[in-house]
């Protein structure tokens, strides 16, 4: 539960807003820090899962390297401090604008999605007479377990190479004078909380280094993505992260002067936002109740989308207990928070919180309906 007496914090800010606790995202970096250091793995934060530029400053403080899937979040990782050399840049759809950019400002590596995609980074690289990094992505072909549209690792997905590509990719690469093949990459799908998921990578990981060391191919980079999930149900729970990086240590065979690098997003930022809406109208409907609140899908899509769940508290009410839908002001019926769930009393006014949306919240508001996108307020401001 968020402590009730922040309402009067919050006094009269208008809502909604994200809500930042600093000292839940510093403790999660602080966790986040000791593990991968105790286990010699490098971390890049994906940037995707909040660009709110105070955080990813916080986030760079830490020392950690960037994910990024644009030139505007490798710009923006920069700008925060994060240094170009720890950034990695994924994506299936990179322009011949972003590239030319990354290779200018000096990235780490390119996460390749496609043999297109690495002619043209050589193209490019050659016009800069630069030698650019790059890693395979490879399509690990594992089920996520989790929502259909964030399972990004089976056999229709449009990401990554298929390893019954490596073949020729090596072919093409040996005609390739200004990239590098430093490493594979890995991203089976995000929200995953079953362990079992990782271990299923890690078998296909030691799989491909068979193979890669078959044809004297030396990998310095194992990159294995993000995806641990956090617990929706209980937003004050933090990550696991060492249970999952000690999986990773016991799973993964890494060969002498190889390192292991992990693009955690969602775990990171996750359980530190809030969104802050107030209730507008309560209103009877045939078969239930509805809390109209001012947040909508433009500021959280993640329920509209992916029926997200995400745990709602009323933080100025103790009344009895009832059951509400908590619906936004948009014209979409996907416009939902959550259906039939329990709230004490609730009335016009009060102040709702939805939980565990630092990630992919802030980032994926839009202004459909011409709404205002949502503010942030961060707990050392008030
Ligand atoms: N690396 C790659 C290549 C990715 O595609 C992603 C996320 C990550 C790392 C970070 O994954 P994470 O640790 O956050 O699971 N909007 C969706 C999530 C989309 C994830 C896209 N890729 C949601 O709200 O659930």
């Amino acid at each position: 539960m968020i402590d009730k007496n922040i309402i009067e914090k919050f006094g009269n800010l208008s809502t909604p807003f994200y809500y930042y606790d600093l000292d839940v995202l510093n403790s999660t970096l602080n966790t986040l820090k000791k593990e991968s250091q105790n286990s010699g793995f490098k971390i890049h934060y994906a940037i995707k899962a909040n660009a709110n530029p105070r955080i990813l400053k916080i986030i760079s403080s830490f020392g950690f390297g960037a994910d990024c899937v644009s030139w505007n979040e490798i710009d923006a990782a920069i700008k925060a401090g994060f240094n170009p050399s720890e950034i990695v840049f994924a994506g299936v759809g990179k322009t011949d604008k972003e590239i030319e950019a990354a290779i200018n400002s000096g990235i780490f590596c390119f996460n390749c999605e496609s043999i297109p995609e690495i002619e043209v980074i050589n193209h490019l690289a050659s016009l800069q007479n630069k030698n650019v990094q790059i890693a395979l992505r490879i399509n690990p072909l594992i089920e996520a377990h989790t929502h259909k549209y964030i399972t990004t690792g089976i056999e229709e997905s449009k990401f990554g190479i298929h390893t019954w590509e490596l073949d020729y990719v090596l072919t093409r690469l040996l005609t390739m004078k200004n990239v590098h093949l430093t490493g594979i990459h890995f991203h089976v799908g995000s929200q995953i909380t079953r362990m079992s998921v990782f271990q299923s990578l890690a078998t296909h990981i030691n799989e491909l280094q068979e193979w890669f060391s078959s044809r004297n191919v030396d990998l310095k980079i194992i990159n294995v993505g993000g995806g641990l999930g956090i617990d929706y149900e209980n937003p004050d729970k933090p990550p696991m992260f060492a249970e999952y990086f000690s999986l990773m240590n016991d799973f993964v065979d890494l060969k002498p002067g190889q390192e292991l690098h992990l693009e955690p997003g969602r775990s990171v930022v996750g359980q530190c936002g809030t969104l802050i809406s107030r209730v507008l109208y309560i209103k009877t409907g045939s078969n239930t109740m509805f809390a109209i609140i001012d947040a909508g899908m433009t500021d959280l899509i993640r329920p509209a989308l992916y029926q997200a769940h995400h745990k709602i508290e009323n933080l100025s009410s103790e009344g009895n207990i009832y059951r509400y839908d908590v619906v936004g002001p948009v014209c979409e019926s996907s416009d939902t928070f959550a259906k039939y769930i329990e709230l004490p009393e609730t009335r016009r006014g009060d102040v709702i919180a939805i939980r565990s949306a630092g990630a992919y919240g802030e980032s994926m508001a839009s202004r459909y309906n011409l709404r205002d996108l949502p503010g942030a307020v961060f707990s050392d401001e008030l």
